[in-house]
């Protein structure tokens, strides 16, 4: 592992915000007192009646976990309202198409005005605090203005990443009980359309058969495309929107009201709902943003998440936004018209903060040099990584290459769960390690700790914990704490659990290694094993499935599927095709497999447990170090499997 050092870079010092001294002493004092640490902080905010708790948590027993709880609030009102003043027809969007031709900018007076319209148009449809609307949009302003106007009136949101099947948008719909759902005729990306509308209606339809039913469904008119219209039901964006007022009083909201849903996969299961809540997500986003990125007035920041992914919530949406910034939203993809269109998107709109996933850079990585180089990217001063480990190649490409050895890295380590970023470089403060998310952000505890639960100091290897709370953590799963404690604060008690591995250097850097459990991270997008499985066993042939993942060049993790037919049944090319195309129906592109594996058998242990560790070796081409087989029912069924691998190196 590469442990090569690059300094704070002089440049990134000289107007930072944060420099070495000063991470050093907040991040003390936010350890050593972590109340008087965030009654500061907490005022970063505006605030209708000012908290006078600040911090009220718990990670033993039921587990709760409360932030400025007597603090009223509203998040809109901080994203927009308060800077008017000041920024009013400063621009708050800046909106890049998916046709290199189309783009838009919207100030923070057009963004107040949209917002509130679309309020009042939920308003006018008995959309009330505490209820639920699902937000399927294409990268559109009009997906931020959504997020923003439940806001407004206290609406919880579930955004639902575009590229998800109508099946797994039903899921969604059906466990929040959403009977309002915002969408577009069709997305954009890459010069293809996405049947939005179409996804939805298919959606509708089967959470009706599971007694949710939506009432009506609010459709942005984006490419005129083509869709079915229930009339009593579907209702234009740009319609409803004109026959209501300009102005929306924003909701008076408790610190710790819902602000939204985000579903995300575990280990076990169907995917949860990780709930957020309004006072203490909106600070941490907004701060994390701000010193992070070193980000500084005027600046022009993007982030190239979608805004169906945490990501896209925190770092597109409402970090941003609360800091009174500029933010990019992009509606492509990197490799259309062209693989420049990254760094010409960053000439073309002066980009000083860019913050990509590392799956996207090594796909532009493997395009070469030439694309980057032609464009000037003088406007770059930081750059970020977000979603997986980058390796140290990648690493070194994105800061020589793209960066131009001017900007540094800050490689973020975070989860759905955690609501903003817990470790990271500060670009001021900070020497970088390739591949190493560095070190804690201010007000978080990491702790390793091996698998029998004993804490490990100093250098060591083990399991990633954090030991108490931060304002922007997770409060619950949606309906089910239950779940919420099992998940998170039962294997190591009293601990929150992030399911990642990570080594801790001599210098007390972070490594993260990847999940120890059976999450998979595929392009930087999260998956469960056994929602992969459940697909694979619902196709008729499938008698029983194993998923698993193993490394892959461009995904960071390709998807493995071990597949046991029905009696009689022959695994054969066609078959394969078939279960690749219903696992893209059941769950979306995004959960394609890469190699399917006919398996007669699969590894069990004499309890029926099937051995993954085993299964893993063999999907890496690794077969020599098995481990100890001697407890399988069946040790045979171990060679067929190896015979039989797809992934011979
Ligand atoms: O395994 C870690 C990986 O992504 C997981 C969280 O995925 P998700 O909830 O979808 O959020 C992604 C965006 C915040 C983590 O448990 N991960 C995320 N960032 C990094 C990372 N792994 C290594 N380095 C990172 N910078």
């Amino acid at each position: 592992m590469s442990e090569k050092v690059h300094p704070v870079l002089a440049s990134a010092k000289k107007n930072a915000l944060i420099d070495n001294d000063t991470y050093q002493s907040w991040y003390k004092q936010s350890i050593k007192d972590p109340e008087k640490f965030w009654a500061k902080h907490g005022k970063r905010i505006d605030w209708f009646k000012p908290f006078t708790k600040v911090k009220n948590t718990s990670f033993q027993g039921k587990v709760a976990i409360k932030w400025f709880e007597d603090g009223v609030t509203n998040v809109s009102y901080n994203c927009i309202d308060r800077h008017l003043k000041k920024r009013g027809d400063q621009v708050a969007i800046i909106w890049e198409g998916d046709n290199p031709y189309l783009d838009k900018k919207i100030t923070y007076n057009e963004l107040y005005e949209q917002v509130c319209r679309l309020a009042n148009v939920l308003k006018k449809h008995g959309v009330k605090k505490g209820d639920r609307v699902t937000i399927y949009m294409p990268m559109i302003p009009e997906a931020s203005y959504a997020m923003l106007a439940c806001t407004r009136i206290g609406a919880i949101h579930s955004v639902v990443f575009g590229g998800f099947s109508p099946d797994a948008l039903a899921g969604r719909i059906v466990d929040c009980e959403s009977t309002f759902v915002i969408t577009a005729d069709e997305g954009v990306r890459g010069g293809k359309p996405i049947p939005l509308k179409d996804n939805t209606d298919k959606a509708i339809d089967i959470a009706a058969r599971h007694h949710v039913r939506v009432k009506n469904v609010l459709v942005v008119r984006r490419t005129g495309g083509k869709t079915g219209w229930a009339a009593n039901r579907d209702l234009w964006y740009h319609e409803e929107t004109l026959s209501v007022k300009p102005e929306c009083k924003p909701e008076r909201m408790k610190a710790e009201d819902p602000l939204f849903i985000l579903y995300t996969s575990g280990s076990t299961g169907k995917p949860k709902g990780v709930l957020h809540t309004t006072g203490g997500y909106l600070v941490y986003a907004a701060m994390t943003h701000q010193y992070v990125f070193d980000y500084h007035d005027g600046d022009i920041y993007w982030c190239t998440a979608d805004v169906g992914w945490v990501t896209g919530h925190s770092y597109i949406v409402y970090g941003p936004l609360a800091n009174g910034a500029t933010t990019l939203m992009f509606e492509g993809v990197p490799n259309y018209p062209s693989v420049s269109r990254f760094w010409e998107v960053i000439d073309k709109h002066k980009v000083n903060i860019f913050y990509t996933a590392p799956t996207a850079i090594r796909a532009l990585m493997s395009a070469g040099n030439d694309p980057v180089t032609k464009t000037s990217r003088k406007s770059l001063r930081i750059l970020g990584s977000v979603g997986e480990p980058i390796n140290p190649e990648a690493w070194e490409w994105y800061y020589q290459v793209v960066g131009d050895k001017r900007s540094p890295i800050v490689d973020t380590w975070w989860q759905t769960e955690t609501g903003g970023i817990l470790i990271t470089p500060l670009p001021g403060a900070t020497a970088l390690k390739p591949g190493s998310a560095t070190r804690p952000f201010f007000g978080v505890q990491p702790q390793l700790v091996d698998n029998e639960g004993n804490v490990l100091d100093g250098a060591a290897d083990g399991n990633l914990c954090i030991t108490d709370s931060w304002p922007g953590q997770m409060r619950t799963v949606y309906g089910d704490h239950k779940r919420f404690i099992e998940t998170y604060f039962s294997t190591y008690k009293g601990k929150y659990f992030t399911g990642d591995g990570c080594r801790r250097d001599k210098d007390g850097y972070y490594w993260i290694t990847g999940r120890v459990d059976d999450v998979l991270n595929v392009s930087g997008h999260r998956m469960g094993t056994a929602e992969v499985e459940s697909a694979l066993v619902s196709h008729d042939t499938v008698s029983e499935a194993a998923v698993v993942g193993y490394p892959h060049d461009l995904k960071g993790q390709g998807i493995y599927c071990y597949v046991t037919l029905m009696a009689g049944l022959e695994g054969t090319d066609a078959l394969r095709k078939d279960l690749v195309a219903h696992v893209r129906k059941e769950i979306g592109p995004i959960a394609s497999p890469d190699k399917i594996q006919f398996s007669p058998g699969l590894p069990k242990t004499r309890s029926g447990k099937i051995m993954r560790r085993i299964l893993r070796k063999i999907a890496e081409d690794d077969f020599g170090a098995l481990g100890d087989t001697s407890t399988l029912a069946d040790p045979a069924v171990v060679d067929d499997l190896i015979a039989n691998r797809q992934n011979k190196k």
